[in-house]
């Protein structure tokens, strides 16, 4: 279906493209060009400048970190909301004739803004697809076709609707974008059973530097492998995404088990360590460690009849039992373990952000162990998570599918050999600081935690971005590709080169970049 509506579009980007062509010489940086240009292809009411009533509070509609909305945050010059893939060549082929670029916000999730907000203060507009978000799913075939703005909840929500034993394997947030979420690789409570979001991506349909529509035939095969977890904003705008949708049961089951430090949290991480991993793939158990409790949460794709002899002969020290067991739908358990117990299905599709997200910012940062940290370890870190102005580490294992996935086969080379990721996140109020002290707190956990976490490099998730580990540096209107190597290879290891030379074939003149987009390989200097 979305192939159909393709190929008219082609003709609308041809027809840009020659005056594009024609005129790109002669035109300066003139962003009261850029809104002339989008005169004529896009309607009035989708663009938004800063004198417009509606602009701040759709500015602020998808931002998850406050931190990135305050006076002296850099903002978009214009806000452009595309309702049809038409409207984001425009602003392409407009943004190149005159010399502004585009940051693409899906979701706004991006833990450093760079969707809506310049670190070093570069003009820009804002490409915001929240009214690009159609999910169309095809139960029969196992497929469905997904805008980039929808939310993750209403992929979700659209699978169940149409099935109750198809599931699809991302982000637990059902507010996340699929656009920036897919893009930089995507896992959540199926990864074991079914590897990251990425590794189920069939076609995507992808706006690229020359305001081109390409799909997986006519992008090149590099580029359809960069941008299936690269991460966002270095490809183009990626418009929509076909997924293979996955077996789940009618009946699954869920757990949350907090066990407290008194009651022996240290010592069952550290056995947790090595079951976790090597669980059968149905079945996953990840750690919330929080002050002084560590959380068990789970999701085994069947009943709790099945889960129990698994738990007791794999995890006896866990001490599991019957009343633990929470039995649902797939679906259901969706809202369930992100939500809360009393939330319903319906709540997946609600994309209003509470009004205590900006009452908090954070900054989070990412590992990935390779070896099991010693007891002694856990009982210092324990310590460290029981200070003032402490944050909390979250732990994914690995194993199953995600490891199953060679290193190569799609950017994301975080596979085999992997224990677990670790998330850290701290948390401070915006009325009451900067968040000075907890961004220290997680700086040296941070460092106190490299002799257990991998090394050479020190590994990093792309969607937990942090602009601690590198930003781009710009050589002659260029991003360096020796400078991006700095964050490039922990995020992407030995995949940094390819990813690089796909930038170098899609987008040569690094249309397309943020602090930590690809830079091209072929232009590098
Ligand atoms: C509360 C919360 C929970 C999370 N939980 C999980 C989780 O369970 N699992 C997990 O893997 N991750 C998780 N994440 C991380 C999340 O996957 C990333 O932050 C992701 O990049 C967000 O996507 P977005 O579209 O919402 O963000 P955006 O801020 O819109 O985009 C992120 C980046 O991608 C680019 N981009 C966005 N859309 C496009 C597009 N269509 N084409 C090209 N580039 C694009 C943007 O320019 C930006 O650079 C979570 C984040 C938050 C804030
Ligand atoms: C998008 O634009 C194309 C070309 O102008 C048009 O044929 C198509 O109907 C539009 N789609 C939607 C959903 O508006
Ligand atoms: C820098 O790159 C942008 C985007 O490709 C382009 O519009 C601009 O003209 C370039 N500037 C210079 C000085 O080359
Ligand atoms: C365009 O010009 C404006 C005003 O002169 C300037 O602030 C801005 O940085 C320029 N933008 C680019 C992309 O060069
Ligand atoms: C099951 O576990 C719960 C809490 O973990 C506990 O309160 C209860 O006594 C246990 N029941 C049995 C039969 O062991
Ligand atoms: C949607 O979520 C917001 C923020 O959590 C909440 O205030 C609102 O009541 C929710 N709306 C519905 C219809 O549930």
């Amino acid at each position: 279906m979305a192939m159909a509506r393709s190929s008219s579009l082609v003709l609308v980007a041809f027809a840009l493209l020659c005056c594009y062509a024609s005129t790109v010489s002669s035109q300066g940086n003139s962003s009261d060009g850029f809104l002339s240009c989008l005169t004529a292809s896009i309607p009035r009411q989708l663009v938004f400048t800063p004198s417009s009533p509606s602009f701040t509070p759709l500015l602020k509609s998808s931002i998850r970190n406050p931190k990135f909305f305050t006076p002296s945050t850099v903002r978009p010059l214009y806000i452009i909301t595309p309702t049809n893939a038409s409207h984001v060549q425009a602003a392409v082929l407009c943004g190149r004739r005159s010399g502004l670029r585009i940051r693409v916000r899906s979701g706004g999730h991006d833990y450093e803004g760079l969707s809506y907000r310049s670190v070093r203060a570069e003009s820009f507009a804002v490409l915001d697809l929240s009214s690009l978000r159609a999910v169309r799913v095809d139960a029969q075939a196992a497929t469905a076709w997904v805008d980039s703005g929808a939310q993750l909840g209403e992929l979700y929500y659209a699978i169940g609707k149409a099935s109750g034993v198809l599931g699809f394997p991302g982000g637990l947030c059902p507010t996340v974008g699929v656009g920036g979420h897919f893009s930089g690789g995507g896992f959540g409570m199926l990864l074991r059973k079914y590897g990251m979001a990425i590794d189920n991506v069939i076609d995507a349909v992808l706006v690229d530097a020359k305001g081109r529509l390409l799909n997986k035939n006519t992008m090149g095969s590099d580029v359809f492998w960069a941008l299936r977890g690269g991460g966002g904003e270095s490809f183009g705008v990626v418009v929509s995404w076909q997924v293979k949708l996955l077996p789940v049961p009618p009946k699954v089951t869920v757990f949350n088990v907090p066990v407290t430090a008194s009651q022996g949290a240290a010592d069952l991480v550290t056995r947790w360590q090595q079951v976790a991993p090597a669980l059968p793939e149905d079945l996953i158990i990840r750690v919330v460690v929080q002050q002084k409790t560590a959380n068990f949460q789970s999701l085994f794709l069947g009943t709790c009849d099945a889960l129990l002899p698994v738990m007791s002969s794999r995890f006896p020290e866990l001490r599991f039992n019957r009343s633990d067991c929470r039995e649902m739908t797939w679906i259901q358990s969706v809202p369930y373990i992100y939500l809360g117990s009393a939330s319903t299905v319906e709540d997946l599709l609600n994309r209003t952000t509470a009004e205590s997200v900006f009452s908090s910012g954070y900054k989070a940062t990412s590992d990935y162990v390779r070896q099991a940290i010693p007891r002694d370890a856990w009982a210092s870190i324990f310590a460290k998570l029981a200070q003032p102005n402490a944050g909390l580490m979250i732990l994914d294992p690995y194993g199953g599918q995600i490891a199953a996935v060679p290193e190569s086969a799609t950017p994301y080379p975080h596979r085999a050999g992997v224990l677990y990721n670790i998330q850290y996140m701290n948390f401070w109020s915006m009325a009451s600081g900067d968040g000075a002290v907890q961004t220290r707190w997680i700086r040296e956990f941070y460092a106190f935690m490299a002799p257990f976490v991998s090394s050479n490099p020190r590994e990093a998730y792309f969607n937990y971005r942090d602009l601690d580990l590198g930003e781009n540096v710009v050589v002659g209107n260029v991003s360096s590709y020796q400078a991006g190597m700095v964050w490039g290879q922990k995020y992407f290891k030995g995949n940094y080169q390819r990813l690089a030379m796909a930038k170098g074939q899609i987008d040569p003149d690094d249309y397309f970049r943020n602090e930590q987009s690809i830079p091209p390989f072929a232009n590098s200097r």
